[in-house]
């Protein structure tokens, strides 16, 4: 990443501190010198300018130009209709002074007036690595003493760029922050598309595309835990029309926060688009005393002209080298036994369960929920959760006789956990009702029958580190966890916190601070992020575990659009794909479309028949040959199930030598199948490949000719065609180059 700075009179430098002048002086253009600044990337340039007032702006935000001496003058080329603020294209909008749009940073101040004003100091950048960088600009009132510095730290060759900002202040007594975003965009089109995404338990991640109109767009959360169940926080805009695959300009958003947050889109009266995104500060004006930061968390940004598809390529290779634990490593396979007994289970039937992983050929077993409480014990939904010592009943002999005998097995063993919740039937919940997040004078309502424990509450944040510290230290071969999150908040209060308003903030940073200890001490342990279904998927939690569980919904068809939607922003290797008995589709189809991402099962193995346990041990043995090609190659979305019959994803490793490609039949109406072949991308086109078809289920034979070779041109420009119609409605390919 380079960070230029070039400036009306002086040359290119790299750390330049403006003097801090005056407060009155700051209108007089005599003293005053434009400054711009620009972040820039493989593809992209943010440019920023401090004009002659040090107002900070935004002047362009698109493809990296050729000679950066000519980003100064982008704005003087635009006739668009006058802004009376001067602000329109703030860098990061202040409220209560000239301003007339939506504000990035509202506040009180110590004195109780509400206007803010943000002029330019200094800035300076650093640079951390060949590709990434750290700039970061200083803003400062000129009236009051208090300050925002913004943040853009920047990937280079990914074209990424995380911001966020840190207030302060050092005025005579406590602050009011009642808005505070992470980052102020401001981008210049014809007309703005957005594709946003809501949800609820079992129908994840379904995708709106509408185009934006003037006013303002809020997509926002105010759930407090499994704080995406109606929304995730991520969203595309796409400039002038709505970005094809490979073609168009698109900005993909994604809020790094497991909590509230808040995303503006507002089309400005000059027709520009200015995007505001953070935390949500719903019920959370924040009292902030001098000399105290508040760091906001970051918002990623990636833009791409060249479509959708080298949008989520960048992001993927992002996530994997930078944010996610262990994003270059391997990833386990598993059996999990949530819906082979639900509660219902004991010591032999979890023996014969370790049997079966084994014998499926799987890397672990994986303990689901049900294996704890004893004077409350979790039979159902009802009780239990927070008293995380192993059933007497079903467990007599611990976790620890379970994780030995496991090891006799030859599989690995991991247990399910949901730390931050209480059942109101819970021995945890009569010896602290304090830690309870409940209004103490209302009746308690509940999510799925418990409650969720708070979290802004030191105490509480030793009680929720010290389960996975227990079951570490008491059994150290313990090798996964499953960390789900099933309810939540209603009735918002804490009991420990003086400030109520710090509650929905204080809880996620509670959140943050036992995962930080967990992987201090536990940095290579792979968890599963699981909130009944996909209801906490973002970047901020994905610091910390190694994948997350997309959604309940494991029937194929809808896991296909599940997973197709995931993909734009998250890589595979983090999506952990059951096989299941949901769904009316046949165990390989099941199978292949687990098999796009980390693969796992939750079925019955001993009601396998012989074939079905043949495919299956068939199936691990084909996705082990190629999974490092799935969770480390270049994804290619080829055809998309929601325009098109049959949906299709090539996964290719770097050197463009070995690929795998998922084929399904999405709709089964009018005949339909792979009329016409379907274009790979992404090859060498002087490349010969030879595509052969893989993971057939026992006696059925491939109808494609095997063993043929075509060129990577061919393949692009002509195609291939898997065959897929009713008769064959998952086709899975390999793809070598010879
Ligand atoms: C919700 C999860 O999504 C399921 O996979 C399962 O772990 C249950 N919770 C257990 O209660």
């Amino acid at each position: 990443m380079k960070i230029k700075l070039s400036s009306t009179r002086s040359c290119i430098i790299i750390i330049v501190s403006a003097l801090w002048i005056a407060p009155h002086c700051w209108a007089q253009p005599s003293q005053a010198q434009s400054v711009v600044i620009s972040v820039e990337t493989a593809g992209n340039a943010l440019v920023l300018q401090s004009d002659k007032n040090k107002d900070l702006k935004t002047i362009y935000f698109g493809k990296r130009l050729s000679d950066a001496g000519e980003y100064g003058n982008i704005p003087g080329i635009y006739r668009q209709p006058d802004d009376p603020t001067g602000i329109f294209n703030s860098a990061y909008t202040p409220s209560g002074s000239r301003n007339l749009v939506e504000p990035a940073i509202s506040v009180t101040h110590a004195d109780g007036n509400n206007s803010l004003d943000l002029r330019y100091l200094s800035h300076q950048v650093t640079k951390i690595s060949d590709d990434i960088s750290l700039l970061t600009i200083r803003l400062k009132d000129p009236i009051y003493d208090f300050e925002v510095t913004l943040y853009y730290k920047s990937w280079y060759k990914e074209d990424i760029i995380e911001q966020w900002s840190v207030l302060r202040h050092k005025e005579k007594g406590n602050v009011i922050l009642h808005k505070f975003a992470s980052a102020n965009l401001y981008l210049k089109a014809e007309s703005y598309w957005l594709r946003q995404y809501h949800g609820d338990w079992v129908k994840e991640m379904q995708p709106e595309e509408s185009k934006l109109t003037h006013g303002i767009k809020t997509l926002d959360t105010k759930l407090g835990t499994r704080a995406d169940l109606f929304q995730p926080p991520v969203f595309m805009v796409s400039l002038d029309r709505p970005a094809g695959e490979d073609e168009g300009t698109v900005l993909y958003g994604a809020m790094e926060w497991s909590g509230n947050f808040r995303f503006d889109l507002e089309v400005d009266p000059q027709d520009n688009l200015r995007i505001i995104a953070g935390m949500n500060n719903y019920a959370s004006p924040y009292t902030l005393a001098p000399n105290e930061d508040f760091t906001t968390p970051p918002f990623l940004y990636t833009l791409s002209d060249k479509g959708k598809g080298a949008a989520s390529r960048k992001l993927q290779q992002w996530a994997r080298n930078y944010q996610i634990p262990d994003g270059k490593g391997s990833r386990l396979t598993l059996l999990n036994n949530w819906e082979s007994t639900y509660f219902d289970f004991n010591e032999t039937k979890l023996a014969e369960l370790l049997k079966d992983t084994k014998k499926l050929g799987v890397d672990l077993f994986l303990l689901d929920d049900g294996w704890f409480g004893n004077k409350y014990p979790r039979n159902d939904d009802h009780a239990g959760l927070g008293d995380w010592q192993e059933n007497k009943n079903k467990l007599p002999n611990g976790i620890a006789s379970l994780v030995k005998e496991a090891q006799n097995d030859g599989v690995k063993f991991g247990i399910w956990i949901e730390p931050e919740m209480v059942s109101p039937k819970s021995e945890l919940y009569e010896q602290h009702p304090d830690w309870v997040i409940k209004q103490p004078k209302r009746d308690e309502y509940y999510f799925r029958n418990q409650l969720v424990l708070d979290l802004s509450n030191p105490k509480v944040q030793d009680f929720v580190y010290g389960i996975v510290d227990g079951l570490f230290t008491k059994n150290p071969d313990l090798a996964y966890i499953k960390w789900d999150c099933n309810a939540v908040i209603y009735n918002a209060y804490s009991a420990f916190l003086k400030d109520q308003s710090h509650f929905y903030i204080d809880y996620v940073r509670g959140l943050y601070k036992v995962l930080e200890k967990i992987r201090a001490k536990y940095p290579k342990v792979p968890m599963m992020l699981c909130s009944g279904g996909g209801g906490r998927v973002d970047y901020g939690a994905l610091k910390y575990f190694t994948e997350f569980w997309p959604s309940d919904n494991t029937d194929p068809i809808e896991r296909i659009f599940i997973q197709w939607e995931n993909s734009y922003f998250y890589p595979a290797i983090t999506s952990s794909n059951h096989v299941t008995d949901w769904g009316k589709q046949p165990l390989k189809f099941r199978t292949d479309v687990a098999m796009m991402g980390k693969l796992g099962f939750d079925i019955v193995v001993s009601q396998l028949n012989p074939q079905d346990l043949e495919y299956c041990q068939n199936a691990i043995r084909t996705y082990n040959a190629v999974k490092a090609i799935i969770w480390q190659g270049d994804q290619y979305r080829l055809s998309d199930p929601v325009t098109s019959s049959i949906a299709s994803v090539l996964y290719l490793d770097s050197a463009k030598t070995s690929g795998v490609i998922f084929n399904y039949l999405v709709n089964n109406r009018y005949d339909a199948g792979s009329k016409l072949p379907i274009l790979l991308k992404g090859l060498d086109p002087a490349k010969k490949y030879r595509i052969t078809e893989i993971d057939l289920y026992p006696g059925t034979q491939s109808t494609i000719g095997a063993g043929k070779v075509y060129t990577g041109d061919f393949l692009m420009n002509i195609g291939f065609n898997p065959e897929v119609h009713a008769g064959r409605t998952s086709v899975v390919l390999k793809l070598e180059a010879v």
